[in-house]
């Protein structure tokens, strides 16, 4: 019981902080990039990295050992959906990993990275997409939870 009860709160704060994250991306996208902004992105997306291999292993666990059972999951429409919309999230999150990656070296001359307006506006969409999934995300998994769309074993 408590084991489960420390999974499910472990799950529960790996999807705040990809959530927390993604919005800081998108508040310190906007405006002129400055060399702290262009900090604050390197450090939310990194977290946002390490959120999200932390909620894979611990929902693992949970699908596993401490819900309702692999085969309930394997056969719950929600669940799959939700599967689906992490995998997405998880490919549109590569451009802006890129970019922010590619800011380092400027970053450690205290210098600002080159940034066009037409990159930021690209990356401001993606974020904005991403958010939009993960508002999806979570009514599946919401529904996943409820047994909504369990299509039997
Ligand atoms: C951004 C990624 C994710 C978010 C935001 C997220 C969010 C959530 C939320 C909010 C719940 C609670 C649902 C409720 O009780 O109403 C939940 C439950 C759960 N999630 Fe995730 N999740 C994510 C990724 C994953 C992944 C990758 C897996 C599996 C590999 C997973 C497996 C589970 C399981 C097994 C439960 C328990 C469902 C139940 O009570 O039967 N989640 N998730």
């Amino acid at each position: 019981m408590l084991a489960s009860a420390l999974a499910a709160f472990a799950h529960h704060l790996a999807a705040f902080a990809i959530a927390a994250a993604l919005v800081v991306e998108l508040v310190s996208l906007r405006g002129e990039l400055t060399v702290a902004s262009a900090r604050r992105l390197l450090n939310a997306d990194r977290i946002y990295g390490i959120a999200a291999v932390a909620i894979i292993l611990i929902g693992v666990a949970r699908v596993v050992w401490f819900e309702k059972s692999p085969g309930y999951y394997l056969h719950s429409v929600p669940f799959i959906a939700k599967m689906v919309l992490f995998a997405a999230i998880g490919l549109l999150s590569i451009r802006p990993t890129l970019t922010f990656l590619s800011w380092r070296s400027a970053l450690a001359d205290n210098r600002i990275p080159t940034f066009d307006t037409a990159a930021q506006n690209k990356l401001r969409s993606i974020v904005h997409l991403e958010l939009a999934l993960l508002a999806v995300l979570i009514l599946c998994a919401a529904l996943m939870a409820k047994g909504v769309g369990f299509l039997g074993a």
